[in-house]
């Protein structure tokens, strides 16, 4: 079992998308493991997205991080990392296929409604950076063997 990182971004809730974005991770069968409103503070998007420091979008994806509340969100199931982002569909909206959750929510780059973690190493990273180890739960799911 993997567990990665989900962000709804401040775009997800000024459109009013939580409920629709957060229900089709629940459907794929992935388990919610923690869950917060946070209005983050510069620093933190800052090392969130520090691979991307220099960049020419940089200064604007974190003006936009930090416009409004962002959904933090914890996540486990099988092979999780990779199957998130084929939810979530391509980079640039645009370029996303229908089905995934920018093909069919979104239209810019700039306002691609989520983010999930690329790699196990980016998944711990940010779950430790976005989340005490207390806030984060390890149930376990009694029809697990019939989803997975
Ligand atoms: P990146 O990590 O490449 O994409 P992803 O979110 O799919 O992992 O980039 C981080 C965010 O930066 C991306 O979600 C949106 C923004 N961004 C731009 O605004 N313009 C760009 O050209 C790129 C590559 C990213
Ligand atoms: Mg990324």
């Amino acid at each position: 079992m993997e567990r990665t990182f989900i962000a709804l971004k401040p775009d997800t809730l000024q459109r009013g998308l939580v409920g629709d974005i957060i229900n089709r991770f629940e459907k794929k069968g992935f388990q919610l493991l923690g869950l917060k409103l946070v209005q983050p503070p510069r620093e933190l998007v800052e090392k969130h997205y520090e691979e991307h420091l220099g960049r020419p979008f940089y200064e604007g994806l974190v003006n936009y991080m930090t416009s409004g509340p962002i959904v933090a969100s914890v996540w486990q199931g099988k092979n999780i990392i990779s199957s998130s982002r084929s939810l979530l569909g391509a980079t640039d909206p645009s370029k996303a296929a229908p089905g995934t959750i920018r093909g069919d929510l979104a239209t810019q780059v700039g306002r691609n409604l989520v983010h999930a973690s690329d790699s196990p190493v980016n998944a711990e990273r940010e779950i430790s950076l976005w989340f005490a180890a207390k806030e984060i739960q390890n149930w376990s799911r009694s029809l697990e063997p019939w989803i997975n």
